[in-house]
């Protein structure tokens, strides 16, 4: 049973950086499979946060070999700054290894993320503006700049080239902004490759040897199912694939590898940029939820759109991932409610809908149908089984399963490490 995925269920955010370190202590490998520095994990252990955006999380835990997987966009110079702030802190970073197929984000893709996100104006996706978006399209677009490219000059200058051709032509005559020289970024980039050599290998190998080995691998996703490209709220998404299937593409193994998926959810929602969200709070509700949810991101800072519970989107979440388990996070930010709304369906211009409609218009236009259940008010930080619940909650987490398709095998109850109420093991 030795690969197990983690992918987030609502648009990001839910705590999967805690769940992967959840694991860390039972694990061989972990392996980031999408995204980028987009990301933002925490991770808090004992009295220390740590806040990962490009790493897997799985670096923080001794004996885990953290994995940067091809399906990952690198920007080399927060590549560095994390791995020397953790080496500050005495975390041993020494193990990473990176796929030599990994996409690059240079300076371009960085720029070209900010201005296009500008030129939108009211129309803006709300990105986290580090290029990821940009590196991708480059990727399918068949002029990306991979890991391996930097140590071959000849051929890095001639794609950095072809890749600069259109856009500065996009840059300057659309966009109003300076031209950018081939040399900036082939030495930019050249300026990482010694330290960036020893650590870049055939990672795909490397984790299917592990395998073999009957070694376990937690494959560790970024963002979640509602901001993957094809199965999210498009064009409100991120470019990359975050869902199960991502995990065998994004990382070199089959899919008949991943034995377990993990999908983390929060007790409520929340969600970072534009796009439709229906079960989301306004006015002193919201700032309550928000506040008290320190829900601010990670990555930017910004304050995250928070709102109720959406099953229909859980269980979309399990049909899209084929989710085994879940893990329930966030549990305790609940406690002292009088009563939990849930979002069981939608209303959509008077019609009922029960799962997550396919037209994107008329999820824009969804209304929550929402089901009230019964708050508690004691401390629930200090429970470690499901009996040390108060009952209401209980029943919450009991409503929560069913109205979600797949069974709930952690409950997060606090930030910390050990805040966690264990009903079926990830790892047996
Ligand atoms: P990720 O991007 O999915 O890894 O999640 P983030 O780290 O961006 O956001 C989740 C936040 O919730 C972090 O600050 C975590 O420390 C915190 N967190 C995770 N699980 C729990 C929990 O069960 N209770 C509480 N109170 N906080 C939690
Ligand atoms: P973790 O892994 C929440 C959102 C952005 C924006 C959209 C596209 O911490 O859950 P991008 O920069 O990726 O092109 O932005 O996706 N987004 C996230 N929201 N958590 C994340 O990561 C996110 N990564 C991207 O806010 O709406
Ligand atoms: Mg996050």
């Amino acid at each position: 049973m030795p690969g197990i995925v983690i992918v987030g269920v609502q648009w990001g955010d839910e705590g999967k950086g805690k769940a992967t370190d959840l694991l860390g202590g039972k694990t061989d490998w972990v392996v980031k499979f999408n995204g980028g520095n987009n990301a933002g994990h925490t991770v808090v252990i004992g009295d220390e946060k740590y806040a990962l955006h490009l790493l897997p999380s799985g670096i923080l835990s001794e004996g885990v070999t953290p994995v940067i997987g091809n399906g990952v966009v690198v920007d080399l110079e927060v590549l560095f700054a994390e791995l020397e702030a953790l080496h500050a802190r005495g975390v041993d970073t020494s193990r990473l290894r990176i796929s030599a197929n990994a996409h690059i984000i240079t300076q371009y893709h960085r720029t070209l993320d900010r201005v296009t996100e500008r030129f939108l104006g009211k129309r803006q996706i709300g990105t986290t503006g580090r290029g990821i978006g940009p590196s991708y399209a480059d990727k399918i677009n068949r002029v990306g700049i991979r890991v391996q490219d930097l140590f071959d000059e000849n051929i890095l200058r001639q794609k950095v080239e072809g890749a600069l051709e259109t856009k500065n032509h996009l840059l300057v005559k659309v966009f109003n902004r300076r031209a950018i020289t081939v040399e900036e970024v082939v030495d930019d980039l050249l300026s990482y490759a010694d330290r960036l050599r020893p650590m870049v290998t055939d990672t795909g190998l490397l984790l299917n040897d592990a395998l073999d080995r009957g070694e376990i691998v937690v494959f560790e996703g970024g963002q979640a199912t509602m901001l993957d490209v094809d199965h999210g709220t498009y064009p409100f998404v991120t470019s990359s694939s975050a869902t199960a299937g991502g995990a065998a593409t994004g990382s070199g193994v089959g899919p008949n590898r991943l034995d377990r998926i993990v999908g983390i959810v929060k007790a409520y929602t929340t969600r970072v940029g534009s796009g439709p969200f229906p079960t989301e709070l306004f006015g002193e509700q919201g700032e309550w939820l928000r506040s008290r949810g320190f829900e601010f991101g990670t990555t930017t800072g910004r304050p995250r759109r928070v709102g109720w519970y959406d099953a229909p989107v859980t269980r979309y979440a399990t049909r899209i991932n084929g989710l085994t388990d879940l893990v329930l996070t966030k549990l305790d930010i609940l406690t002292g409610l009088e009563q939990i709304p849930v979002c069981v369906a939608y209303d959509v211009d008077g019609e009922r809908y029960d799962e997550v409609p396919v037209n994107q218009s008329d999820f824009h236009h969804a209304k929550p149908i929402l089901e009230y259940f019964p708050g508690w008010s004691e401390d629930i930080s200090g429970a470690r089984t499901f009996e040390e619940l108060p009952q209401a909650a209980q029943d919450y987490v009991l409503a929560l399963e069913k109205l979600s398709g797949s069974r709930i095998s952690v409950i997060g109850v606090g930030a910390g490490r050990d805040a966690v109420i264990v009903r079926h093991p990830l790892v047996d």
